[in-house]
């Protein structure tokens, strides 16, 4: 059994992953509506895998003996300045998130809590891959500048290429 302030911390963490999602589909119709599918292709794989984050803590806190509650998800932005915006905001969110992580296991550590500890590891290297993965795109984005035409028709064509993510493993 995880103690009342683990679980309601975990709890705001699936809440922060489902707005994790939700923010990325937000991405997804802007850069829909921006002509720049593969690019939206890109932030709906992203959605996909904070879902899959979002449940990873559910399925722990249920596992646990506790209970799972559902809060309302905050309404993410409509619009960004454009693709590179999006991108930057993206790596911004995930630099947040980081945050978000680094509290639980400080939590965890201060309540001795060493199975969730153990669990909130697999997120600490995970938020490694998602920093570098969004940044890697601003970054791409950043080096197309102004130029446009061919560039972009290209990187929005190789970002259209990213796979769904694996399912996650029974554990
Ligand atoms: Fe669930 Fe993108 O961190």
């Amino acid at each position: 059994m995880l103690s009342d302030r683990m679980a309601k911390a975990l709890n705001e963490q699936v809440n922060a992953e489902l707005y994790s999602g939700y923010i990325y589909l937000a991405m997804a119709a802007y850069l829909e509506s921006a002509d720049l599918p593969g690019a939206a292709h890109w932030m709906r794989m992203q959605q996909k895998e904070e879902d899959i984050h979002a449940m990873k803590i559910f399925d722990y806190i249920v596992a646990k003996g506790n209970r799972a509650e559902m809060k309302a998800i905050e309404a993410p932005p409509f619009e960004w300045e454009s693709p590179l915006a999006a991108f930057e905001a993206a790596y911004a969110h995930e630099v947040k998130v980081t945050g978000l992580i680094n509290g639980l296991v400080n939590l965890a550590i201060e309540e001795k809590d060493h199975a969730t500890n153990a669990f909130l590891q697999w997120f600490v290297t995970e938020q490694v891959e998602e920093e570098e993965s969004t940044q890697n795109v601003a970054r791409q984005f950043r080096l197309l500048g102004n130029a446009g035409g061919g560039g972009l028709f290209m990187l929005d064509k190789e970002l259209g290429t990213r796979p769904a993510p694996a399912p996650p493993v029974a554990e």
